[in-house]
């Protein structure tokens, strides 16, 4: 079944398109220069604004952990790279934090527009968008939430940690992962296609059915 997408913007499967993009670190070509690394793409909705704010500071205190996880983080903003400046020197003079990753000068809203950042309501503001990108330039996640709602951390390091678990495992990971509620930080084995399959699985594996079938990896 082909998929309707009507706008254009990138989903989950697709390739990051490529763009040259200005940054307070220098013009970064995406997705080459991230190729063989999982990439972080986070929009806020704007330079000096209070969550945006709580948001880089954790993002920042975060970022060994990302690093660790052979991820990098790339921020953007509708905001001219001087704004970006200033706000980075203002957190790391006012709050004491260094900024370490670069964020995209977007102040033309191409890259906003060409993503699907920019929302109905929101004027020239990006909602705050996460785009994981995998090592092979795939977008594998997509997230939106709103100017309100700054994002949870131990989330998006999560979802980076669950994928590199099901890619290498070729599993599928359940809720809550590590902490299911069914079964703990076990991973779910993909389900048979057919009879045969079916009936084989419940003697091979641990499961509440056939097509519910876990293992510990
Ligand atoms: C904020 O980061 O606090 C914010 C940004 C845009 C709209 C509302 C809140």
């Amino acid at each position: 079944m082909e998929t309707n997408n009507l706008k254009g913007f990138p989903l989950i499967g697709d390739k990051l398109p490529e763009m040259a993009v200005q940054t307070t670190q220098g013009i970064k070509k995406l997705p080459r220069d991230y190729a063989g690394k999982w990439l972080v793409l986070f929009s806020h909705p704007a330079d000096f604004t209070p969550v945006c704010t709580t948001e880089f500071v954790s993002f920042a205190k975060n970022y060994e952990k990302f690093q660790k996880l052979n991820a990098e983080l790339l921020g953007l903003s509708i905001d001219q790279v001087y704004s970006h400046i200033k706000w980075i020197e203002w957190i790391e003079n006012e709050l004491k934090v260094e900024i370490p990753f670069p964020i995209i000068a977007d102040d033309q809203g191409k890259i906003a527009t060409q993503m699907g950042m920019l929302h109905p309501g929101g004027g020239t503001k990006t909602v705050r968008a996460v785009f994981i990108v995998d090592p092979e330039s795939i977008i594998r996640l997509i997230l939106f939430y709103p100017a309100e709602l700054g994002r949870n951390m131990s989330e998006i390091l999560r979802i980076l940690e669950a994928f590199q678990v099901a890619d290498k495992n070729n599993v599928a990971m359940p809720a809550n992962w590590p902490n299911n509620e069914l079964i703990k930080d076990r991973v779910i084995i993909p389900p048979p296609t057919d009879i045969k399959g079916a009936r084989e699985r419940k003697k091979q594996a641990d499961c509440f059915d056939w097509w519910l079938c876990h293992k510990k990896v």
